[in-house]
């Protein structure tokens, strides 16, 4: 009740009408006399403060405060001049409490009602329900003056929900921000300890854990679970990494990985890592822990289990010995096939465009196809004859790099396949490699030997 609708209760009550004859009624509650500061408040000679008809609720509740339980009503209450049973109108409450209590060891972050000196504003003087003659009970008696959608998502935080408010908040006054009982995310870290000391752990920790677990969890309650802001951690990851949305959404030719349903996370670990880029594995065991099955679809098409691929295969590709998946492949998507960095022709046969061997000239000179007499750009030549210039060089049919060579690992030396796809059929290559040069019977022509030093006349 305000002290508005409190007047008006009064007002309407036998007692009053009672008080008003006696010519004390306008001024029956001390807070009514309160409200007019200056003016005594008379009660009659001999008449106890506690009565059936005088402040009979005051004293009787389930946690008295000590003075009022001794019935000591003239200590707060004072008596003003000799008249017996007036008493002064208590302006300066908090001055009041600390005539009796210590002072509160301020923090240097102080609530703003306790700043202001309105403890009554939480505690009753008198007695209450609650211990500490508090106002209210747990969280209730904060939602007194605070919102209480802060505890009102879907997904509450287990303390605020079971223990309220005070197991993280101060509620006079505490050295840090928002008078929380802790540091930053010490105050996190007293219950989730196991958290510390992974974090201690771990070499990589992701930015924002740095700044605050707060700046993702909603320490109350939100909507979404873990008390995140987003339905689905994709939505948050993006919410600071706004070019990597942009990134994702240009790409045409989407990640597998990327679109299940752990989202990001399936890869990153939105805490702390033992390795870069916030990722739960080292980068070609984490494609591997994926892709080591097959994915085929019902319209024939397939990605290859490249875990057995490369077991198979002990000859692997440079960027492979580096463990370096995305030299190549864009995990987050591309806008070439096979969500590859740079342009990489699907077909066997392409007119001659250096255009089109954007992914290996990323890495590898691309005067190796360009000149038809070479001693130096290739050692793929037959004297001076530079081959993959006879090869590749060619409109239309000019043949593309995986004509020949495998991307990740082959048994042959220098990437050579031993068969390539030719349509539905396993053209074989039939490569050998000798000291100064190498020789191939392939399914498309008889065999053909080359020497780098001394040039080998094929039939
Ligand atoms: C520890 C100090 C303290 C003691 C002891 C105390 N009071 Fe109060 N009382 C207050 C304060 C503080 C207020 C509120 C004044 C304000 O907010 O301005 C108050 C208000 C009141 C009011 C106004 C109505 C209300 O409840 O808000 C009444 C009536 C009252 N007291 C009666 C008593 C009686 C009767 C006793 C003795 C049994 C008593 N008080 C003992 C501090 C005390
Ligand atoms: C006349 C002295 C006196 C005044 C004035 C006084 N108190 Fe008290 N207060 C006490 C005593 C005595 C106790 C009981 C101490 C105990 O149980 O340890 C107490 C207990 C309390 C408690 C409960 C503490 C506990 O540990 O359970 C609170 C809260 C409290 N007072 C708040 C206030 C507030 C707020 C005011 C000002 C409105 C106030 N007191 C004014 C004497 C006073
Ligand atoms: C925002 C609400 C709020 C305000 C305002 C407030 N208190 Fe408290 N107070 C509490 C709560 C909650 C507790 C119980 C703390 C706990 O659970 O340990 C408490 C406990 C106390 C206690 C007993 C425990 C202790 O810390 O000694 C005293 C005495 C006390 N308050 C006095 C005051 C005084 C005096 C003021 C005004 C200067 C005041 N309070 C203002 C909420 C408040
Ligand atoms: C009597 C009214 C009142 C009660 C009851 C109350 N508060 Fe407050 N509180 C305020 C006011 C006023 C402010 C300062 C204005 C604001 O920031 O909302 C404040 C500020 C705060 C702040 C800091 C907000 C900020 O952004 O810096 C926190 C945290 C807080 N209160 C927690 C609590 C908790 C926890 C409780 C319950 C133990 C509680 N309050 C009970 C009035 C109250
Ligand atoms: C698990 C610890 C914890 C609990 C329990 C908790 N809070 Fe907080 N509260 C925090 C942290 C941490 C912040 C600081 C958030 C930030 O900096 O963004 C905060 C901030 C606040 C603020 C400032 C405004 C805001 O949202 O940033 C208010 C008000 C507040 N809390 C009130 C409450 C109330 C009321 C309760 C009980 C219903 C409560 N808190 C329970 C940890 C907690
Ligand atoms: C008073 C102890 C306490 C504090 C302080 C605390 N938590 Fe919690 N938290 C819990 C409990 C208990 C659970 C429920 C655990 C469960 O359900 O397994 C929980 C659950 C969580 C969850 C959801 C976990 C899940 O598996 O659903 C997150 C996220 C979380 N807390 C983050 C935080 C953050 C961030 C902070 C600091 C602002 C914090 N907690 C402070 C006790 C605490
Ligand atoms: C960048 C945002 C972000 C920050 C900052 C963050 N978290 Fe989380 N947290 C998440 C996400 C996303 C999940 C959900 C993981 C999942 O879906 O498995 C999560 C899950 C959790 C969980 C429950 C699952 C688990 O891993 O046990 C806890 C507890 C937790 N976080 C605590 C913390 C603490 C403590 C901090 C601060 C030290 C913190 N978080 C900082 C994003 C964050
Ligand atoms: C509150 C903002 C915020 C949110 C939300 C967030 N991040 Fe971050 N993230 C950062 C900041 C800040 C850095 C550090 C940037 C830096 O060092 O360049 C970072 C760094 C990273 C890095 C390492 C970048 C590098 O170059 O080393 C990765 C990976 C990452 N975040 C992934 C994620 C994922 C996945 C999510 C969602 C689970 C996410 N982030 C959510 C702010 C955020
Ligand atoms: C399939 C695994 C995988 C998934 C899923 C994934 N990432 Fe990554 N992410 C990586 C790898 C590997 C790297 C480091 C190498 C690189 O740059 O590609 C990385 C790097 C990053 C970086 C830092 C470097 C850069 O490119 O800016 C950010 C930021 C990032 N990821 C955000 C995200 C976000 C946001 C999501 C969810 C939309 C996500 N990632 C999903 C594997 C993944
Ligand atoms: C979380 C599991 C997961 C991880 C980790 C993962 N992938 Fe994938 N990847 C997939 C799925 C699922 C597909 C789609 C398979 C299909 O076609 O059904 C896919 C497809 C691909 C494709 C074929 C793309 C196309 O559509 O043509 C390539 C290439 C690829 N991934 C490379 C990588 C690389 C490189 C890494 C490590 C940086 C990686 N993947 C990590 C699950 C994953
Ligand atoms: C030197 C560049 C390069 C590197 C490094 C590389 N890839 Fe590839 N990857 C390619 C090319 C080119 C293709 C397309 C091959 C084709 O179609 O013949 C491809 C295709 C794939 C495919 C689809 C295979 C299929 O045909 O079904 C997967 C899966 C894949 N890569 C995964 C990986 C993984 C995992 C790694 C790291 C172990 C990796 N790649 C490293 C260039 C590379
Ligand atoms: C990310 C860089 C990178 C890309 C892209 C790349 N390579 Fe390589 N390649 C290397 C490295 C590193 C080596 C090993 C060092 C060396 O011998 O040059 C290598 C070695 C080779 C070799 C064996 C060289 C030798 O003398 O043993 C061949 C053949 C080869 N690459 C072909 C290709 C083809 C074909 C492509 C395009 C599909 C390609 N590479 C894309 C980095 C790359
Ligand atoms: C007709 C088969 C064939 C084609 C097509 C082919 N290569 Fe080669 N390439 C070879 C052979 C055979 C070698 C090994 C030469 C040696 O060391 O004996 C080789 C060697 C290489 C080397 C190692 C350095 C060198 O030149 O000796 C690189 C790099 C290379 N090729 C890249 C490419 C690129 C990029 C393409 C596509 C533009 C391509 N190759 C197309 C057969 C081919």
């Amino acid at each position: 009740m305000d002290s508005k609708s409190r007047v008006i209760a009064v007002l309407s009550s036998k007692w009053l009408k009672v008080c008003m004859v006696i010519l004390i009624a306008s001024l029956c509650t001390l807070e009514a006399c309160a409200k007019n500061a200056g003016k005594n408040v008379v009660i009659a000679a001999g008449q106890s403060c506690v009565s059936a008809e005088c402040h009979p609720a005051v004293g009787k509740g389930a946690f008295v405060h000590g003075p009022v339980a001794t019935g000591d009503c003239s200590f707060c209450h004072r008596l003003a001049g000799e008249t017996p049973h007036q008493f002064l109108a208590i302006e300066d409450v908090e001055g009041l409490c600390f005539e009796c209590h210590e002072k509160m060891d301020l923090g240097t972050v102080v609530h703003q009602p306790v700043a202001d000196g309105n403890c009554t504003g939480c505690h009753d003087p008198h007695q209450s329900a609650n211990r500490f003659q508090l106002k209210g009970g747990g969280s209730a008696l904060c939602f007194e003056c605070h919102d209480a959608s802060i505890g009102g998502g879907k997904v509450v935080h287990s303390p605020v929900e079971v223990d309220g408010c005070g197991v993280c908040h101060a509620p006079h006054s505490s050295d840090f921000q928002k008078m929380l009982m802790a540091e930053g995310n010490e105050v996190c870290f007293t219950c989730h300890s196991d958290k510390q000391d992974e974090f201690a752990e771990k070499k990589y920790v992701h930015g924002p854990v740095t700044d605050g677990c707060v700046e993702c969890h909603s320490p109350h309650s939100s909507d979404f679970n873990f008390n995140l802001p987003a339905k689905s951690n994709q939505d948050l990851c993006f919410t600071c990494h706004s070019d990597k949305q942009v990134e994702i959404s240009k790409a045409t030719v989407k990640h597998g990985g990327i679109e299940t349903d752990t989202g990001c996370i399936a890869c990153h670990n939105p805490h702390v890592s033992s390795f870069p880029f916030q990722l739960d594995a080292a980068p070609m065991d984490l494609c591997l822990s994926c892709h080591d099955r097959e994915y085929s679809h019902p319209n024939g098409t397939s990605v290859a289990d490249m875990k057995t691929l490369l077991e198979n295969n002990s000859s692997h590709h440079g960027p492979i010995i580096d463990k370096d998946c995305s030299a190549c492949h864009n995990t987050h998507g591309s806008v070439n096939f096979r969500i590859l960095r740079g342009y990489f022709p699907q077909k066997f046969y392409a007119p001659y465009n250096p255009d089109n061997f954007e992914l290996c000239f990323m890495c590898h000179n691309d005067t190796l196809v360009k000149d038809a007499k070479t001693t130096t750009l290739t050692a793929f030549r037959n004297g001076d004859q530079n081959l993959h210039y006879v090869h590749v060089n060619k409109t239309p049919k000019g043949r593309t790099c995986r004509a020949c060579h495998d991307a990740h690992a082959t048994t042959n030396p220098k990437h050579i396949r031993d068969a390539v796809p030719f349509g539905a059929y396993q053209l074989p290559i039939g490569f050998t490699k000798s000291k100064s040069g190498g020789g191939c019977l392939p399914g498309c022509h008889q065999e053909f030997k080359y020497d780098t030093n001394t040039r080998v006349k094929n039939r």
